[in-house]
């Protein structure tokens, strides 16, 4: 058992439900956030702090450069700054847990790198970057270790499941937008969001998870959901079907046997309304894992939003906390990437 002592990079949506989390829901006295580092101290916070056993600072070196904390929560967002304090937490031996899928994705090469070399085998561990409170990534990491997964699909982003469900009812984009940010479902710059940009990154990281592949995301073609019209969800009902936007990445098969290249992309698809991903409502997400042992495995939840999110930080701050923190990524492997998925509109 180990007692950690927690500073959380981000005082927003997330990181006030982390702080929430680990201050009112969990009694165990495992994890204690002492720092928590913000942008502007002025800011007025939807979570109370208690300055008792917590300070805030807007100094990331006061978190980075305290030895007596041992475990950085990064919740900031963007790939820039927080690139850097993942990489300088990992360089003095501190876990780190993340969010962040866009940082994951873009540099996974190097954030592997870091944790090899960090002095004292520090945990990296990320379940809250991909599908919000669904334990995918963990899934992924313990589950499958004597199977082949051979597909994995998923609704993997809430802000546009969210916009799709109400846009399907007749609702305005732009309105359905705001709202979706209003919630804090979306990122910082929604772009990210309704362009599949997000979905990107999160299906480029289950893509290492369930093939070992670093799939680089400029090799990912990606569609979002900002020309999806009335006119297209007419046409997906006639058939039965709603629009979902899909993150794939999939063993191509010629005769059924799934071995063939690895396609990976982002595109809006026509899903039946009886197929699960069909059902999933609201910011939820879906991930659907085909494999040879299990066939088709599905994994729904909360995709976004603060306490979904911030579940899975502490669940991840627990897991480390109790030494049961595994490998952060599976051992290298390497795998032809497919152009396969011009015409795959349909799941
Ligand atoms: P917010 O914008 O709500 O919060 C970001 C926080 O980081 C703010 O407190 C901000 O400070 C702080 N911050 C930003 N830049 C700096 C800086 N340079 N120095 C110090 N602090 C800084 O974002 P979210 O909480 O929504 O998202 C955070 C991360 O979690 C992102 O990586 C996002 O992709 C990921 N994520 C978000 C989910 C969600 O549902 N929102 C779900 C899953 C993942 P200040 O408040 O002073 O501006
Ligand atoms: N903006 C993201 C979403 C947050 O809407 O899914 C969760 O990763």
């Amino acid at each position: 058992v180990m007692y950690i002592v927690l500073p959380g990079i981000g005082g927003g949506t997330v990181g006030g439900g982390v702080y929430d989390l680990l201050t009112r829901r969990v009694s165990s006295p495992l994890a204690t956030v002492s720092k928590i580092c913000v942008r502007d101290l002025t800011k007025p916070r939807s979570f109370t702090v208690d300055p008792q056993t917590c300070t805030m600072t807007d100094k990331i070196d006061d978190v980075l450069n305290d030895d007596t904390l041992n475990c950085v929560v990064e919740v900031m967002g963007g790939t820039g700054i927080a690139k850097d304090v993942v990489l300088r937490a990992l360089g003095k031996g501190k876990h780190v847990v993340t969010a962040n899928k866009a940082l994951i994705a873009e540099h996974l090469p190097e954030i592997q790198a870091a944790i090899l070399s960090a002095p004292g085998g520090p945990s990296f561990a990320y379940e809250a970057a991909v599908c919000g409170a669904i334990p995918i990534i963990n899934t992924l990491q313990t589950c499958y270790e004597g199977d082949v997964v051979t597909s994995v699909m998923g609704i993997c982003n809430g802000t546009t499941n969210f916009m799709l469900c109400k846009m399907e009812g007749g609702e305005d984009y732009g309105e359905v937008l705001k709202e979706a940010q209003d919630l804090g479902f979306a990122e910082a710059d929604p772009t990210a969001d309704v362009e599949g940009h997000d979905v990107r990154a999160k299906i480029s990281i289950l893509a290492k998870l369930a093939y070992g592949v670093t799939v680089p995301i400029s090799a990912i073609p990606t569609k979002g959901i900002s020309s999806v019209t009335s006119v297209d969800f007419e046409y997906a009902k006639s058939m039965g079907c709603t629009i979902k936007l899909i993150g794939t990445a999939a063993r191509t098969s010629e005769h059924g046997e799934h071995d063939g290249p690895l396609s990976v992309y982002v595109a809006p698809k026509m899903v039946p309304i009886t197929h699960v991903m069909g059902g999933i409502g609201g910011a939820g997400n879906a991930v659907a894992v085909t494999s040879e042992n299990m066939g088709m495995a599905a994994y729904t939840g909360p995709g976004a939003g603060r306490y979904p999110t911030a579940n899975s930080i502490v669940a991840d701050v627990m897991r480390i906390a109790r030494g049961n923190q595994g490998e952060a990524f599976p051992k290298s492997a390497e795998l032809e990437l497919s152009t396969d998925y011009e015409s795959a509109f349909y799941i």
